[in-house]
Order: structure tokens, then C-alpha cells, then sequence
């Protein structure tokens, strides 16, 4: 049985120079068709799925208005089984959230609120193209609090342009004050095909690796002291209040994805969905193959991934997984320790877990 499902909705108010998640800007004319091709992909992959965590990511899912939200959540709870929902989590752009909005969703079975903060400080914030300002964010967030949304993330980013170390640590600690329930803290990556990839190519941006290093472990310091466990290099949540989405992922757990560019991992088989919207929409009308990649997960795979995720988690990795000499060597130069069998890396291992991952996989 399938216990987590993800839902990919690939609209925004405004497209972020440093994104490359698939997504594009709104267009009102093609939203009831793609809405309509994500129920005829929920009626195939309907069977054997029961989510006990359902995820709205993107893009932005609440780029949609509030009755195409609820076309689509009503439209999704007769065609798959939701008896079994503990976490149903939906992406808000700050700029997308509403009291009305909020409302709906709440009463429609959303539990979990994941909102795009990225900085409060209005400079950075143009820096990053974003559509709304720290203040907008801010009252976003009030208003998910007034209508009783239990469980908020806020995301953050360090390492934008310009920033010093004096607005990463207000930036975390204006976040901290807010008490949302779970904070990720991701570092600024330049992707291809983005904007900022191109500008940092022309020399004009990029990574400072011991800037961005600093700002990590200042995260980790900052959140620590307030009571935030780092569960994932990423993600830091209070007491028990973990996304069980993701743990589902980083655990190796099977999942159905529905959308443009959504991944499926069902008995053994990884499934990619074309990551266009038009094609995806005109392919799922006409019942036709909708997927632009397919590959069998055997052992070795299976394996490395398993690797990878865990080594990110507060779980860490089962010993035996490892070759033990380079796990002994990883031990010795303080980049991981082990206990009761586990392997798990340390504050040092975590600045450079990627590449630890690669040597041990
Ligand atoms: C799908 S978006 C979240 C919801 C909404 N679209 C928004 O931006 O407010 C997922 C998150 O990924 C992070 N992200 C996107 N591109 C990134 C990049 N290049 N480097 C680091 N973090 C990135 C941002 O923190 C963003 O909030
Ligand atoms: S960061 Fe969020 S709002 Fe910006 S382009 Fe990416 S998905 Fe859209």
C-alpha cells in the first residue's frame, strides 16, 4: 500500500530568478484542463494508494483560486482513498494567502501550512525577485495563525548576494520570535537554466564557500538554542512536529505523484511525468503515456539512495550499509561518529555531506 502522495502544481504569481523547480506564471485559460488531467491521473494511480501524508508542492499550489482548490481537493477525495490522512501540507507563496484562502483549505483537510519566507529584510528580498515584501509575510503569517492553521513551516535561504552575517542571524531570529512549528533553512544553489545561473557564469554572483559555511552553522546554532531539532541537514522542526512527508521520502518509502514533472516510486519502478504542462494535460485528456522517464530500482540504487537521504537525517545510516574503512576514516577525522550501530555525521560532516555521501556510496 502507497502512504504518501504528492500533487505538483506548476503555476506562480511570478516567476524567482534562482528557481528551477518546474513551474510557470499563471495562465487562467489552461487551469481547468490541467486541473482536470490531475483527476484522470489520481484515477490511475488510485489503486493500492491510501496516503497517510498528502503534499500540494510546486510552483505554487495556491496560485490557484480558492474554487479551483476546491475543484481539486474534492475532486481528489472521491477518486482516492483519504480515511487514512495524518499530514496534508499545501505550499503557499506569501503573496498567495488569504483569510478566505486559509479557510477553505482548513475545512477541506489541510493541516500543514509550508510558506516561502526566504528573508525578511526587504533589500534581499529584491534581490530574489520576490513578489511580496517582509512585511506581506509577516501578516501571511498572522492570518494562517488567526484561522487556526496548527502546523506552519516557514522556509528561509542564506547565502543571497550582499547578505552579511548580521541579517542571517535577524532573520533567524525574527523567524524564531514567530514560533512557527518548523523552519527549513536552505542554501542558496545556482541552477541551471536560471537566471542566476546565467549571471553567476557573466562572474556577477555566486557561492562564497566560507561565507555560506558561516551562515550554515550560525542556522544551526541559532535553532538549536531555540528549541528546533535538526532532523534533516535542512530542516529543523520542534518536538515532534517533523514533516512525516519528507521523512517518507528520506526513509526510501514508496509514493504516487500526480502533475507536470512529479516523480513516482511504486514497487520498484521510479516514473518521471513530462514536465510540461501542455503536454502533460493534452496526454492525460487523450489516456495517453504520460511519463518521460522510467527506471528499475534495483538493489545498488536502492542502496546509494538510501545512503544519501539518511546520511542528511538525525537517523543516520545502519553501520553494515557502509565500506568500513572509509567510515572509520570518516570517524577519525571528526566528519561523523556512530552509536548503537548508526552512523550519523557531524556538525563538520554536515558543511560537506555531499561529498561524503559520493565516498561512501
Ligand atoms: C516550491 S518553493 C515554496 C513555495 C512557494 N513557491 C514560494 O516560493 O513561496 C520551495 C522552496 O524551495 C526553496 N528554493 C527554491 N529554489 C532555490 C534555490 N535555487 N536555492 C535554495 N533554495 C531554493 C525556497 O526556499 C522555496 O521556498
Ligand atoms: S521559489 Fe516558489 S514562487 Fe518562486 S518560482 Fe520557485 S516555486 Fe515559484
Amino acid at each position: 500500500m502507497v502512504s504518501h502522495l504528492y500533487v505538483h502544481i506548476p503555476f506562480c504569481p511570478k516567476v524567482c530568478p534562482y528557481c528551477s523547480f518546474y513551474k510557470e506564471a499563471s495562465d487562467r485559460n489552461k487551469t481547468q484542463a490541467f486541473l482536470d488531467a490531475v483527476l484522470a491521473e489520481a484515477e490511475y494511480e488510485s489503486e493500492g494508494l491510501r496516503p497517510r501524508t498528502i503534499f500540494f508542492g510546486g510552483g505554487t499550489p495556491t496560485a490557484l483560486s480558492t474554487s479551483q482548490l476546491k475543484f481539486l481537493i474534492t475532486g481528489l477525495q472521491s477518486r482516492v482513498d483519504f480515511s487514512a490522512v495524518e499530514e496534508f501540507t499545501i505550499e503557499m507563496n506569501p503573496a498567495t494567502v488569504s483569510h478566505e484562502k486559509a479557510e477553505v483549505l482548513l475545512s477541506l483537510g489541510v493541516n500543514r501550512v509550508s510558506m516561502g519566507v526566504q528573508s525578511w529584510d526587504e533589500e534581499l528580498l529584491k534581490t530574489l525577485g520576490r513578489v511580496h515584501s517582509g512585511v506581506q509575510a509577516a501578516r501571511s503569517y498572522a492570518i494562517l495563525r488567526e484561522v487556526g492553521v496548527q502546523n506552519v513551516n516557514l522556509d528561509l535561504i542564506f547565502g543571497i548576494p550582499g547578505q552579511t552575517h548580521t541579517q542571517w542571524v535577524e532573520s533567524l531570529r525574527r523567524t524564531v520570535e514567530l514560533s512557527p512549528d518548523h523552519i527549513s533553512a536552505y542554501c542558496l544553489t545556482y541552477e541551471e537554466d536560471t537566471e542566476f545561473f546565467e549571471r553567476f557564469q557573466r562572474g556577477e554572483m555566486g557561492p562564497q564557500e566560507d561565507r555560506d559555511a558561516d551562515f550554515f552553522e550560525t542556522a544551526m546554532s541559532e535553532l538549536e538554542v531555540a528549541g528546533y531539532a535538526q532532523y534533516e541537514i535542512s530542516n529543523y522542526a520542534l518536538p515532534g512536529r517533523e514533516c512525516l512527508h519528507n521523512l517518507g521520502y528520506w526513509r526510501g518509502s514508496d509514493y504516487a505523484g500526480l502533475g507536470p514533472s512529479a516523480f513516482s516510486t511504486r514497487s520498484g519502478w521510479r516514473r518521471r511525468n513530462v514536465a510540461d504542462t501542455a503536454e502533460y494535460t493534452l496526454r492525460l485528456l487523450e489516456a495517453r503515456d504520460r511519463f518521460d522517464f522510467v527506471e528499475r530500482i534495483d538493489e545498488a540504487t536502492r542502496r546509494a539512495e538510501l545512503i544519501a537521504f539518511s546520511l542528511r537525517t538525525k537517523d543516520g545510516v545502519p553501520e553494515q550499509m557502509l565500506p568500513q574503512n572509509q567510515a572509520a576514516a570518516l570517524i577519525q577525522n571528526g566528519l561523523a561518529t556512530h552509536s548503537e550501530g548508526r552512523f550519523f555525521l557531524t556538525r563538520e560532516g554536515k558543511l560537506l555531506a555531499d561529498g561524503i555521501a559520493a565516498e561512501l556510496i
